[in-house]
């Protein structure tokens, strides 16, 4: 079992989009993956085929039913708010201990499997009160693959998140770069000095390319 989790410099920036292609390549070379997107906030019961939920279980070749739906996205909040205020609008609370226990679950599962695991929003995001999305990563020590965009501002972005996940000791695997739409900034120039300045093997995932165009260098960096 290889397990990662997909971490973001902030939300929007192409978490969801990088992991299903990469669920998309893995599964077309034959690999056994698994997706998990455990606490989604936006989420309409109603019209959920473009959620972050939908669009993993579309990857995975999964029909987009309640049972599946259920099995990788247990925690489903309304509100497009961070976790922990689109939970209060529900009276409820974020159960980072009911997330471990399944992220945990998942990745101890046997076999040649890929568990790739989705987190929320940002790095630090707040889950609670007192808990923010570093506190999962930091809990669960599995190695992270950071998405970040291409627009003015994600350098210093980027550079802030890969700081903060270094500083919890976890290895980072790769950083993805999403080119953000009408980004207005030269993307190769962006990737280079994201490369030059994070120490950390950046790659690019060019506007709306298929991944068959960017994801076997990921998955390599991943897998090596
Ligand atoms: N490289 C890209 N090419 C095309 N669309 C992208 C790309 N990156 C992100 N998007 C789109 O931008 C929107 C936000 O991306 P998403 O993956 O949902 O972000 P996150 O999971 O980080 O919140 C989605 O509609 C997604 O399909
Ligand atoms: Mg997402």
């Amino acid at each position: 079992m290889s397990a990662f989790f997909i971490a973001g410099a902030g939300t929007d920036v192409g978490k969801t989009h990088v992991t299903a292609g990469l669920i998309r390549a893995l599964i077309a070379s034959g690999r056994d993956v698994e997706a998990l997107k455990p606490l989604v906030s936006g989420f309409d019961p109603e019209d959920w085929a473009g959620s972050d939920p939908g669009r993993l279980l579309a990857a995975l070749g999964r029909p987009l039913d309640l049972p599946h739906l259920d099995r990788i996205s247990p925690w489903r909040f309304r509100a497009p708010l961070s976790p922990d205020m689109a939970a209060a609008r529900e009276g409820a609370e974020i159960d980072l201990e009911g997330i471990l226990a399944l992220c945990a679950r998942e990745a101890a599962a046997s076999g040649d499997r890929v568990l790739m695991i989705e987190g929320v929003g940002g790095v630090m995001s707040p889950l609670s009160p007192a808990t923010t999305n570093l506190d999962w990563i930091r809990a669960l020590q599995l190695p992270v693959l950071l998405v970040v965009g291409s627009y003015l501002g994600s350098i210093s972005h980027t550079l802030t998140a890969v700081e903060v996940i270094l500083a919890t000791g976890l290895p980072l695997a790769a950083v993805a770069v999403s080119e953000s739409l009408d980004a207005g900034t030269p993307f190769d120039e962006t990737l280079a000095s994201l490369g030059r300045l994070s120490g950390a093997p950046v790659f690019a995932v060019p506007r709306d390319a298929s991944e068959t165009v960017w994801a076997a260098p990921i998955i390599e960096a991943l897998l090596s």
